[in-house]
């Protein structure tokens, strides 16, 4: 009995596997088996499967010929000889390989902080494929290994994109990415005032972070500012807004608030516009 191994990659795209066998001559007969069911006694099949067949380039040839090879082949398979002589039987394993791809991935979420998140990726392969996570950040760390990422209660600096790679060893790894947005209340950072001299320009500036980009608003003690009126000009950008005083009169002196909103809350701080 002799065993040969066939490795066969069904991504490299080989639709057709040839297991050679021999006769020993006209009067025998040979058989071939699928780990323990027959495809082939003699020249009657005896499998369904139309893929099969045998290939006879002369008369002492009897290889199994099989289409279109998928992972369910993987196995062993046996030709088997029946001489007047002695039996033989030759036994070819075929390893089917298949590089990994991943099949599933979460969707890209927004999430509130301090919410527990689960990421999901599946791939499939063969042999089956290892999966990793990475967040895609310069101070990430790496996670465990595994389909599913947890992480509970996550903070502001964990938003961002998520990598998940499949590898095995047939080919290269598969990689894709999931966005998770981490929403979360405005804080005012910086709110700065240039100072004004009367006759001249006073600028006011207010930085805030939050998730969804804040809504900014002023007011000067309690009457709510509206831009191009008294005298002032706001203009909004995506973290800060800029309150800028034209012609700085007496009455613009005093206590100016900003306040930055988003739909998970409202801050806000104040500060003098001082004579310079
Ligand atoms: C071999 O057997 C397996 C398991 O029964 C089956 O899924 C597969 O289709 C068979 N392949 C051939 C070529 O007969
Ligand atoms: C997050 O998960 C932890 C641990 O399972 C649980 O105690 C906590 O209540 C969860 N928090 C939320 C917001 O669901
Ligand atoms: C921009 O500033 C104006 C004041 O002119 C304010 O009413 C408006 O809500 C602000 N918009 C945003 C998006 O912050
Ligand atoms: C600045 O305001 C003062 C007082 O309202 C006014 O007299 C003056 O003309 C203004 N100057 C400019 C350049 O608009
Ligand atoms: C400015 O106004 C805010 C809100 O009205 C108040 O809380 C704060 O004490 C005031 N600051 C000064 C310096 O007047
Ligand atoms: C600023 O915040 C304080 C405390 O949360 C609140 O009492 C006040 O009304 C706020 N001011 C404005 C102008 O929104």
């Amino acid at each position: 009995a002799s065993l040969y191994i066939f490795i066969l990659i069904i991504n490299l795209f080989l639709p057709l596997v040839i297991h050679r066998c021999y006769l020993e001559d006209g009067a025998s007969k040979g058989a071939w088996l699928n780990r323990s069911s027959i495809i082939f006694a003699g020249g009657d099949k005896w499998s369904v499967d139309p893929r099969v067949s045998i290939a006879t380039a002369n008369k002492r040839e009897y290889s199994l010929q099989i289409q279109d090879v998928d992972v369910t082949d993987d196995g062993p398979y046996t030709c088997s000889v029946q001489t007047q002589h002695t039996p033989r039987t030759m036994q070819v394993h075929l390893t089917v390989q298949v590089s990994p791809k991943i099949s599933r991935i979460s969707t890209d979420i927004v999430v509130n902080e301090g919410s527990n998140v689960t990421l999901i990726c599946l791939a499939t392969g063969k042999p089956e494929p290892s999966i990793s996570w990475r967040h895609i950040s310069p101070s990430a760390k790496p996670f465990e290994n595994g389909q599913y990422l947890d992480i509970y209660g996550i903070t502001r600096d964990q938003a961002g994109e998520y990598e998940c790679s499949a590898e095995n060893e047939v080919s290269v790894p598969d990689v894709k990415k999931v966005k998770v947005t981490v929403n979360f209340a405005p804080t005012i950072q910086e709110l700065k005032s240039s100072g004004g001299m009367l006759g001249g320009n006073g600028l006011i500036r207010c930085e805030s972070a939050g998730v969804p980009a804040p809504v900014f608003e002023w007011y000067k003690g309690e009457r709510k500012l509206i831009n191009g009126k008294h005298g002032i000009t706001i203009k909004n950008y995506s973290t800060r807004s800029l309150l800028t005083v034209t012609n700085v009169t007496e009455e613009h002196f005093g206590n100016y608030t900003c306040v930055a909103a988003n739909k998970l809350g409202v801050t806000n701080a104040s500060l003098p516009l001082n004579r310079k």
